[in-house]
C-alpha cells in the first residue's frame, strides 16, 4: 500500500481505537501501538506537559528520558513553536537530544488542550536519514487532531 492509501485507513484506525473511551493513557498508549506496528518505526510516542516541562508518557520503542525543557531538543523546541518539526538528520538539529543513538530523523508533532495551548507531542524517531517529510507531517497533524478530540478533550481526562 502507498503512503497516501496507509496514512488515509491509519486516520480512520486511530479514531476507532480511542473513540468513546474516557482514559488518556490507554488511548495513547493504543494510539503509539497502532502507528508503531504499522509504519515500522524506531520510537514512537507522547510526551505530555505536565509542571511546565514535557514528561514521558505512552510509547512503544526503545526506553526514553523522562523530561524535556520548553526549547529543549526537538520536543521542546515544537512545544516552544507550537509546530511541526521534521528533522531530516538529527546529528544536524543543534541541541537534540539523543535518548537512542540508533535515531537518525525525526518527526514532532504538536497536541493541544481544550484550551489551545500545547498539552504534549507525539515523537517520533526512524533509524533511517530523512524517513519524514511533509506528507508525513500533514497526516500526522490530522491523526493529532484526532487524538485532541478523543482523548485530550474535557470530557476525557488524564486518570
Ligand atoms: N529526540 C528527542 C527526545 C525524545 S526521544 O527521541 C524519544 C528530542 O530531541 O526532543
Amino acid at each position: 500500500m502507498d503512503k497516501t492509501s496507509t496514512y488515509q485507513l491509519l486516520v480512520k484506525q486511530v479514531e476507532s481505537l480511542i473513540e468513546g473511551e474516557n482514559n488518556t493513557t490507554g488511548q495513547l498508549a493504543n494510539a503509539a501501538a497502532l502507528l508503531h506496528e504499522t509504519m515500522g518505526w524506531w520510537w514512537t510516542g507522547f510526551y505530555l506537559v505536565k509542571d511546565d516541562v514535557l514528561q514521558l508518557g505512552p510509547f512503544q520503542g526503545p526506553v526514553a528520558c523522562y523530561c524535556i525543557k520548553r526549547g529543549r531538543g526537538v520536543c521542546g523546541s515544537a512545544w516552544e513553536q507550537n509546530r511541526t518539526l521534521v528533522v531530516p538528520d538529527v546529528e544536524q538539529f543543534p541541541g537534540h537530544i539523543a535518548c537512542s543513538s540508533e535515531s537518525r530523523s525525526e518527526i514532532v508533532v504538536p497536541l493541544h488542550g481544550p484550551d489551545g495551548t500545547v498539552a504534549g507531542v507525539l515523537d517520533i524517531d526512524s533509524r533511517e536519514l530523512a524517513t519524514f517529510d511533509d506528507e508525513d507531517a500533514r497526516w500526522l497533524e490530522e491523526i493529532a487532531r484526532v487524538i485532541e478530540r478523543h482523548a485530550l478533550s474535557n470530557n476525557s481526562q488524564p486518570n
